[in-house]
């Protein structure tokens, strides 16, 4: 059974070809209103979430179908003691297809052995966040015309960023790409994402703390959050949360076809001041993320035989 873990799950190939059908799905809305009639997605969501549940949600919705889960541990038999893999086997009895968010690391990936029905990966622990990545892929295609030949600046928590971990595995199998790791000493990239990922395809990255001396070199700025939820005591959080903070005054050395991209939610990372800019596009990764995975419930049903 064909599921969506890890974003190297899917083939270069097979991105472009959901992005290609994302563009279809924005252009010709109506043609997909009723692909997916009768049919059912999950959301099992055993950690907070505003976009990745709901945009899951309306991606079936628009595409004809319905929807059934839950939005917190508490609610669900876990609180009960339940495993992932009776839940799993469970809401496959109920659904044709699985989107799940849960705290540990590996647990989507527990879920999909133990399902009959495609289970997506919607975000385990401070690991990986694959339909993100294809929401950010869609949008930097939108933007740029093209996933080569950019550089990115990722900037914020790059230890716990799940986001950025999916994001450059992805980009790490496209053309000429240039990395730039913006982050405190305390929060930078996994040693492991440089060594496995970054050196052995070869792609070149320099790592600073300095987010304004690098920012004239950037073709895209992917800021995150420090997120409070992964940090073992407060104190630590209080002290790194604010170390960027994107202004208009930041932006002053930036180019000006820069793309400004945030996962969301943010904080306090980017000042409202520059929703208004046109190098803004975290609202547009919003839009694009309910389109991806309309693409992607359509993509994993089909190869389930569900379509
Ligand atoms: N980007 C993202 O995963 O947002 P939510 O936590 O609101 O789902």
């Amino acid at each position: 059974m064909r599921s969506l873990i890890d974003i190297l799950d899917f083939s270069v190939e097979e991105i472009n070809e959901l992005i290609d059908t994302a563009n279809d799905i924005i252009a010709h809305p109506d043609a997909y209103a009723d692909c997916c009639k009768r049919k059912k997605i999950a959301t099992l969501f055993f950690e907070p979430s505003t976009r990745t549940r709901l945009s899951f949600e309306a991606a079936m919705l628009e595409l004809g179908g319905s929807v059934l889960g839950f939005s917190e541990a508490q609610s669900s038999s876990a609180a009960k003691g339940e495993s992932i893999s009776d839940t799993a086997k469970t809401i496959s009895c109920y659904a044709d297809i699985i989107a799940m968010r849960h705290p540990k690391e590996g647990a989507p990936l527990v879920a999909a052995r133990a399902a009959s029905i495609p289970v997506i990966n919607a975000g385990d622990g401070g690991h990986n966040h694959p339909t993100q990545t294809l929401a950010d892929l869609l949008t930097i295609s939108r933007e740029k015309g093209e996933i080569k030949n950019f550089t990115i600046g990722f900037c914020g928590d790059l230890k716990f960023g799940r986001t950025v971990h999916s994001l450059i595995s992805a980009l790490s199998r496209y053309e000429g790409i240039r990395v730039v790791l913006i982050s405190p000493e305390e929060l930078k990239l996994p040693g492991y994402i440089k060594t496995d990922v970054l050196e052995k395809k070869g792609i070149p990255y320099t790592q600073t703390t300095d987010l304004e001396a690098v920012m004239p070199e950037l073709d895209v700025l992917y800021m995150t959050r420090v997120q409070r939820e992964r940090f073992f005591n407060e104190e630590d959080y209080l002290r790194l949360k604010d170390s960027y903070i994107l202004t208009p005054q930041k932006l002053l050395g930036a180019k000006r076809d820069l793309s400004i991209m945030h996962p969301l939610p943010r904080v306090n990372e980017i000042s409202v001041a520059i929703d208004e800019d046109p190098r803004a596009c975290y609202f547009k990764q919003v839009l694009n993320g309910k389109y991806i995975r309309m693409a992607l419930i359509l993509k994993l049903l089909k190869e389930a035989g569900r379509l």
